[in-house]
């Protein structure tokens, strides 16, 4: 049975915290004259600790969605409040302050700093809040070794696989701390063994630091394990069971 509609029974009402709630998300593009409707009044609740899957055919508006609730994109309607704090009150610098605290992105296109090593780029979240330099390296090292990266720490981007800089760009996520974290085919690049351990470091984070995650990917094995997800599809997000 597909259910249009909002959160699973896990979120808010529940005594369970919501950590991300969007509420009548529109988006569309103006290609020429012509209007390509992407989202289409979608609402989603993600309680903290929950991890959403989200699935769907390419084009169908994954990336588009993650986003906007990364405040990275504006809607054409709609609201998205994570942690309480509606992304689209905020000022630019009070966004990007809720960027660097609340949230962690793993983007399509990784997007890792080329200048930088390995464990550079993953304490980058602490950096930036000023945090002192050797102890946010010695959380970026730990982290890189739950991916399998320890070895590759002192490396730079363009030195590493494309699978590499995945699992360094999943790290650089978990590194703030983040309430939530945003994940856009987290896996996509990596082979099945480390997609496996990539995603199960992914949930086991969000039960045990009690983080949103919102996950997109195409992995029909992962989407197997994950049991329910979400389907994207006509702009709106539709509960999925395995087999169903
Ligand atoms: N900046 C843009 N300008 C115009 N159209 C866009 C823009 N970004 C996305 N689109 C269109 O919106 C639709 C949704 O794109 P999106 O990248 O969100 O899909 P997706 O589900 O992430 O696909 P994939 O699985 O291939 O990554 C696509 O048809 C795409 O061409
Ligand atoms: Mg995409």
């Amino acid at each position: 049975m597909n259910n249009n509609g909002i959160g699973d029974g896990n979120g808010v009402g529940n005594g369970v915290s919501a950590a991300v709630v969007c509420r009548g998300l529109c988006k569309s593009y103006r290609i020429g004259g012509a209007r390509q409707e992407v989202l289409s009044d979608l609402d989603l609740t993600v309680s903290a600790g929950e991890a959403a899957v989200v699935a769907g055919v390419s084009g169908s508006g994954k990336t588009t969605l993650l986003h906007l609730l990364g405040g990275l994109d504006i809607p054409d309607a709609g609201t998205v409040a994570v942690g309480g704090e509606d992304l689209f009150a905020l000022s630019g610098a009070a966004l990007a302050k809720l960027r660097n605290r609340r949230l962690g992105f793993v983007f399509q296109f990784h997007l890792l700093l080329p200048e930088f090593t390995a464990a550079e780029n993953v304490a980058m979240p602490l950096l930036i809040r000023g945090e002192n330099r050797s102890r946010a390296l010695t959380v970026a090292r730990d982290l890189l070794s739950q991916t399998g990266m320890a070895q590759f720490a002192e490396k730079r981007p363009a030195a590493l696989s494309g699978g590499e800089r995945q699992r360094v760009a999943v790290a650089r996520a978990l590194c703030g701390g983040a309430e939530c974290v945003l994940a856009d085919e987290p896996t996509g690049n990596l082979d099945r063994r480390n997609a496996d351990a990539v995603f199960d470091l992914l949930l086991s984070q969000c039960a045990r630091r009690k983080m949103a995650l919102i996950a997109a990917t195409h992995d029909s094995h992962l989407l197997a394990r994950a049991g329910r997800f979400w389907e994207l599809r006509e702009g709106k997000l539709w509960r999925k069971e395995n087999g169903k």
